[in-house]
């Protein structure tokens, strides 16, 4: 969403991208500033120092491993080429890139309609046939909140034939504390066609530079590589995502997740407070299901420099920001009530 306007002395408060409040930390921000000298050079096409890092935080081999700019990016290399079965079946109301990665690789979406705020895998795995190309995951859901259960998920894989792969999409993961929802690594390991997706974009700030990473099946690997072996992901998001998963800053990492936590759980609290319903919510930000009023409530709050992601019909998703835009929004909405919501 763009910023049409800021009110009074306040720019905006951003709260529509998922974005994280924190600023990129000194460290990796020094990392990319050094690598404006060398952008004359092609990045390294095998992101070799990327990978190894990976290999060693994952506990997978190289070759289950794939890197790429942003993990929508990723998605759409996997699902190209996972080809050529013409259909992807995925949740609706999910991540509204996959209708486009779908369309972009050539095949058909099959939405699969919500089971409240989380996916309906019964019905997924009804609808999974030998036309499917593979299943999108998106765990935490993007944009109602929910978590997948490591059991339900598990007795899906169960009837999911081995040979469609199923992508978990877990750019979230870092802010989930429901210990019943699947580490997307456990089903990798439990699963010959499990994919997980992952990204640099949300919880470690680096959502500019585009850059994901995937756990594969290895023979998924290659064909996946050679669909988006154009130099990618940049040097500066390589040595970046390196820097990133350095023991050095693992633990203000892990503590800017427990912050977001602790203020999602403030923000939910504070609108259900208010009378408003709210979704539980595992990821960086909470599910309004305000249904028809969904577009008029995120006009109100753009008035009032506030942006929020509006779904027509559905509801609005706001991204929890810092504690001075959680306030707005706070304010924002307490007012917005008074006159009637
Ligand atoms: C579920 C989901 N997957 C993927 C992405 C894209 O992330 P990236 O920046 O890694 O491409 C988003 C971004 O909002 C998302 O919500």
């Amino acid at each position: 969403m763009t910023p049409t306007s800021a009110v009074g002395t306040h720019p905006p408060a951003d709260l529509s991208m998922n974005e994280t409040p924190y600023p990129p930390l000194p460290g990796i921000r020094r990392i990319v500033a050094d690598g404006a000298a060398a952008l004359q050079r092609y990045p390294d096409r095998t992101s070799s120092a990327l990978v190894s890092a990976l290999t060693a935080r994952l506990g997978v081999g190289p070759e289950g491993i794939l890197v790429g700019p942003g993990s929508a990016g990723l998605c759409q290399h996997l699902v190209q080429s996972l080809g050529p079965r013409p259909e992807v079946v995925h949740a609706a109301l999910s991540f509204e890139g996959y209708p486009l990665i779908i369309g972009n690789a050539g095949a058909r979406a099959v939405p699969v309609p919500m089971d409240g705020y989380g996916h309906d895998l019964p019905a997924m795995a009804d609808a999974v046939t030998e036309r499917t190309r593979c299943v999108l995951l998106c765990n935490p859901n993007n944009p109602t909140g929910a978590a997948l259960r490591r059991d339900e998920v598990r007795a899906f894989l169960d009837r999911i034939p081995a040979d469609v792969p199923v992508i978990v999409d877990e750019a979230y993961r870092e802010f989930v504390t429901d210990p019943d929802a699947p580490d997307g690594m456990e089903l990798y390991r439990a699963y010959d066609n499990v994919c997980v997706l992952r990204t640099f974009s949300k919880a470690y700030g680096l959502a500019a530079l585009r850059i994901g990473y995937a756990v594969v099946p290895p023979r998924l690997t290659r064909a996946a590589a050679l669909t988006g072996a154009v130099f990618f992901p940049n040097a500066l998001a390589q040595a970046a995502a390196v820097a990133s998963l350095s023991p050095d800053v693992t633990p203000e990492l892990t503590r800017r997740c427990t912050e977001l936590v602790a203020a999602r759980t403030r923000l939910i609290g504070a609108l259900r407070g208010l009378g408003v319903t709210v979704a539980p919510s595992e990821a960086n930000f909470v599910w309004l299901p305000l249904g028809e009023g969904a577009v008029s409530f995120a006009d109100r709050a753009r008035a009032a420099g506030i942006l929020v992601m509006a779904l027509p019909g559905a509801g609005v998703r706001i991204t929890v920001g810092s504690d001075e835009a959680n306030d707005r929004l706070l304010a924002f909405v307490r007012a917005a009530l008074a006159e009637g919501l």
